[in-house]
């Protein structure tokens, strides 16, 4: 009888295996890579993660709703005129964009947003989605988001200050902070927000009656995590109705759903190209004469600010 049962447990031990991932430490997180053992790319060389620890610093709170949903906000470029309103008098807080020009790449897609500036001139941006869920920004210092999912209905939105040519500045510094920008003051040892949704991410009625801000909520990040969360945890998207200026929008959800067709037929996926990461972010003036799809294309890697390193 003994035996027996040894036996059977000998049969059951050859037969379980616990899964496990590769994982690999970069930028003080722990990444694992989930897919086929066969495919396994090198690790994608995101700027953020390759500078000095005295050169980026992070901030992460957790969103209450779907991963997508908070990406697909990250994304879209117009609402930075009306959301963001009241925050500096930059261009993109006083003239709604008007040109868009999106690119597929091997890591995701670039893409570019433009502003008539009434003169003869256009004010350009640029963002990058580097798949899985990476937005690289155009700002100075340049900046990261990652948003990953938690379960269906939250989020975790991490956010990365970096400088490729020398450690963060003080002023850098106080930003990420002091929960400015994009960044969140959350409840000491949590990853919540001390402005959030139950208690209305805590506006300052006054200053959004004053037309000191659209919002009346402090900082860029706050501001949109509102209007995400505000959507409810899965926005119902039959209700939608899609304008030109939401192209980014279409690209991402194309992507996306391309992407699970590739996977299940075992096509090559986007951001196998390790290289294909280090994607620079860049804002500048151009005359509207200028071929955007040209600008793009020497921008891409910052070759410029690289020759400069
Ligand atoms: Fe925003």
């Amino acid at each position: 009888m003994n035996r027996r049962y040894e036996a059977q447990l000998e049969n059951i031990q050859q037969q379980l295996k616990i899964k496990a991932y590769p994982c690999i430490e970069r930028a003080e997180i722990v990444w694992a890579y989930m897919g086929p053992p066969k495919l396994k790319p090198a690790f994608s060389e995101l700027d953020w993660t390759l500078v000095p620890t005295s050169h980026r610093l992070s901030t992460r709170h957790i969103q209450e709703c779907n991963w997508l949903q908070a990406l697909e906000g990250g994304f879209d470029a117009a609402h930075l005129t009306f959301l963001h309103k009241g925050e500096t008098s930059h261009v993109s807080r006083t003239i709604v964009p008007t040109l868009y020009e999106v690119q597929q790449t091997d890591a995701g897609f670039y893409t570019a947003t433009g502003r008539d500036m009434g003169d003869g001139r256009i004010y350009w941006n640029t963002n990058a989605l580097l798949m899985p869920a990476h937005k690289i920004i155009s700002a100075v210092a340049p900046a990261a988001h990652m948003w990953m999912p938690i379960d269906d209905e939250h989020s975790m939105l991490d956010s990365t200050e970096f400088r490729f040519d020398g450690p963060l500045t003080e002023k850098d510094l106080e930003k990420v902070r002091g929960g400015k920008w994009i960044h969140t003051v959350n409840h000491p040892g949590t990853d919540i927000s001390v402005l959030n949704k139950s208690n209305d991410y805590m506006i300052d009625r006054a200053a959004q009656g004053a037309g000191k801000s659209y919002t009346g909520m402090q900082g860029l990040g706050i501001q949109d995590c509102a209007v995400q969360e505000s959507m409810g945890p899965i926005a119902d998207r039959t209700r939608e109705f899609l304008l030109p200026c939401d192209i980014e929008i279409v690209k991402i959800r194309r992507l996306y759903m391309q992407a699970l067709d590739d996977m299940a037929t075992g096509k090559p996926l986007l951001g196998m190209n390790a290289a294909g990461y280090r994607m620079r972010m860049e804002r500048w003036f151009a005359p509207k004469s200028d071929d955007i799809l040209a600008m793009m294309a020497e921008r891409k890697y910052g070759a410029a600010a690289r020759a400069a390193e």
